[in-house]
């Protein structure tokens, strides 16, 4: 399952994303916004940040879209075991899986185009987490999330 979340100015790359998803057929959930309409979006950012932190399907995972993704990253990465990462070209995409084990991704929709997007999600997909090396810090990470400083 893919969570979807964007405020104003990520809807309209959020829809592209949609659009996209459905075509192919995969499975996605629409936590809005649903307009143009100015929102603010740490609101968005926690119902996924929430829904993925809630689904046990290593395979699930969110997209973000706000104006720069900048806003939606620092925000889902205030709810425990969220890993959300600004991504903004194949190379980030793959390496947030593969070394970051990221469960959210985030865009800004003032600097990625759709074509843009629909290739960072789907080097997103393709990337297996390595583990490894990468294990012990992402414990590191869980261990100063316990901290609560
Ligand atoms: C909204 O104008 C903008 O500030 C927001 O979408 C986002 O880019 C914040 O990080």
């Amino acid at each position: 399952m893919i969570y979807l979340g964007s405020d104003h100015a990520g809807f309209e790359l959020k829809e592209s994303i949609k659009d996209a998803l459905e075509k192919k057929g995969v499975k996605y959930l629409d936590l809005g916004t649903d307009s143009l309409k100015s929102v603010d979006y740490p609101d968005y950012a926690l119902k996924v940040a929430k829904k993925v932190k809630e689904d046990k399907d290593k395979n699930s995972f969110g997209i973000l879209v706000c104006g720069t993704g900048i806003g939606m990253e620092i925000t889902a990465n205030k709810v425990d075991g969220i890993r959300a990462a600004l991504v903004h070209d194949e190379y980030t995409s793959q390496v947030a899986k593969e070394h970051n084990n990221a469960n959210i991704i985030t865009m800004g929709g003032r600097t990625t185009t759709p074509t843009e997007a629909l290739r960072f999600i789907d080097r997103f997909v393709s990337a297996k987490y390595e583990g490894g090396r990468h294990e012990n810090r992402i414990n590191k990470i869980s261990s100063i999330e316990k901290l609560n400083i």
